[in-house]
């Protein structure tokens, strides 16, 4: 059986964690609003319409931060159409998704649920068919306290105090041609540039997203984070990244190696920023918001095989990947290499929250359940606490078609100096083998472990149904142990990990 070892010491530290790293995203986008987290009528809605029964599990989710409302929909969204009384709201063609938008759930209603779900909310603006004198409306109307123009009808529309967003993203993936009013970075720089300097004006205390690339395969990947950089490098706090990953064919190894990209997108992205503030001579920092991540099978979604192009229809069912234990143990791999860059990424929402490309399914009128990808995500968010430690891995490597020879774990540790908590987070990328694993817990004084479990399935394509919901969950470690200040576990291959220890 291949060995691997870690080394963990409290002394190394990488970075506090940004709790928003934990992020989600509601787009209006195929069912995840609509009969998504808002259904009137639905036996668990409330007064609001929204479903108890998603609120139950965005809560148990764990998720810190949502951004809405999308997406490709937001580059031809008019937010004045969401707003007001419903009645009065005009019905609307979506020209991101082919689809008919009625306007029915907007900016007043994600900003209750988000108050329920206890989320903080994160709101993308136009910059594709609209630009700076609609986002400033939109700033006023959002977070300005009264008396004025646009702050008094949102309180005559029964918001009265303001919602006070602190983050948001200047547009979306405006590199891609799909966009609408898609730009040059050039263009896109210099109207983030000037929308920036006006939100600022309006309060200097804003984070700022400006859009990075929709891809690390996009052919101007790296010179539009520069150019970008260039024109808003002193106005904005953080750069955007985008990465799904799928399988294709039976390819495992690359599939479980996908971290790797999103690694390589990290690194390549900050140290561009790091680049322009050297030829800026600034001293600011400007850090990753990962704002969508996931696994999404888009080749099927493009080739009609997962419900586009769709033909002007309300909230379809678009996306609505059935994700099985591989895709839940790459998203798990996905978090550790989220963690693993604390010290840049402080933002990250994985893509989306509820039905399409989701943890989370529904049917309307019906049931709400967890999917495989559920379970990574919410013991991540709850266990990965206080800071990422500075690790060193010796392993073996596993040989990949898409990134060469790559670690076959991955891992990420993280500490709490609070509650004494050490958390390690592995995922075993190989694809048919066990992988023994170890740590020595000397750095801290030994520990005992609290909580073993790992996430693996003999079935790598089993997935989470309505009618089985929870065939695929979480599994006490069948053999992970403390020994002689040692901890050590064997690893199923295409296996996600989580060990819990008390330590000191
Ligand atoms: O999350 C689905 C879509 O993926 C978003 O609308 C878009 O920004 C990205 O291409």
């Amino acid at each position: 059986m291949q060995q691997a070892r870690l080394s963990v010491d409290p002394a190394f530290v990488v970075a506090p964690i940004n709790r928003r790293v934990f992020g989600s995203f509601v787009e209006h986008m195929g069912r995840c609003v609509y009969t998504g987290i808002y259904e009137p009528g639905h036996p668990t809605a409330d007064d609001d319409g929204l479903r108890g029964d998603v609120l139950d599990l965005v809560r148990e989710l764990g998720v810190t931060t949502i951004r809405y409302p999308g997406g490709n929909f937001v580059s031809g969204y008019r937010w004045e159409d969401g707003v007001g009384p419903v009645q009065d709201r005009p019905t609307r063609l979506d020209p991101a998704w082919r689809t008919i938008e009625s306007n029915e759930f907007g900016l007043n209603e994600f900003m209750r649920w988000a108050r329920k779900a206890g989320v903080e909310p994160m709101l993308a603006m136009n910059l594709g068919t609209r630009g700076l004198q609609e986002a400033v409306d939109l700033l006023e109307y959002t977070n300005h306290p009264g008396g004025t123009a646009l702050s008094d009808l949102r309180i005559r529309h029964g918001a009265t105090d303001p919602h006070d967003v602190r983050i948001w993203c200047l547009g979306n993936e405006m590199d891609g041609p799909w966009q609408l009013g898609h730009k040059s970075a050039d263009d896109y720089g210099r109207l983030a540039a000037v929308t920036a300097r006006a939100m600022r004006q309006f309060d200097p205390h804003l984070e700022l997203v400006a859009c990075g690339s929709s891809s690390r395969a996009m052919p101007t990947f790296g010179a539009w984070e520069a150019t970008v950089l260039e024109h808003t490098y002193e106005v904005v706090d953080h750069i955007s990244a985008h990465a799904y990953y799928q399988l294709h064919g039976d390819d495992h190894a690359s599939f479980l190696a996908s971290a790797v990209d999103m690694d390589r997108f990290i690194d390549q992205v900050t140290a561009t920023a790091d680049h322009v503030g050297a030829r800026l001579g600034s001293d600011r920092r400007i850090d990753v918001s990962f704002d969508e991540w996931n696994v999404w099978y888009l080749e099927e979604l493009m080739d009609g095989r997962g419900g586009l192009p769709q033909d002007w229809t309300v909230a379809p069912r678009t996306s609505e990947e059935p994700y099985t234990v591989l895709d839940a143990v790459v998203v798990g791999s996905l978090l550790i290499t989220l963690l693993r860059h604390a010290d840049r990424v402080t933002a990250a929402s994985q893509a989306q929250l509820v039905n399409t490309i989701s943890a989370i399914r529904t049917e309307p009128g019906g049931p709400a359940w967890r999917q495989t990808i559920f379970h990574p995500f919410a013991l991540t968010a709850r266990h990965a606490r206080g800071t990422v430690l500075d690790v060193r891995l010796d392993a073996p490597t596993l040989a990949t078609e898409r990134y060469g020879p790559v670690p076959v774990l991955d891992p990420v540790a993280t500490y709490d100096a609070d509650d004494g908590r050490l958390t390690v987070l592995v995922v075993n990328r190989h694809p048919s083998e066990e992988v023994s694993f170890s740590t020595s817990l000397h750095g801290f004084g030994g520990g005992t472990l609290v909580e073993a479990v790992v996430l693996a399935d003999k079935d790598l394509t089993a997935v989470n149904t309505q009618d089985d919901p929870d065939r695929v969950v979480p599994r006490e470690h069948p053999d992970a142990s403390v020994r002689d200040g040692t901890l050590s576990a064997r690893l199923p291959p295409a296996s996600w990990s989580m060990l819990v220890l008390e330590v000191g």
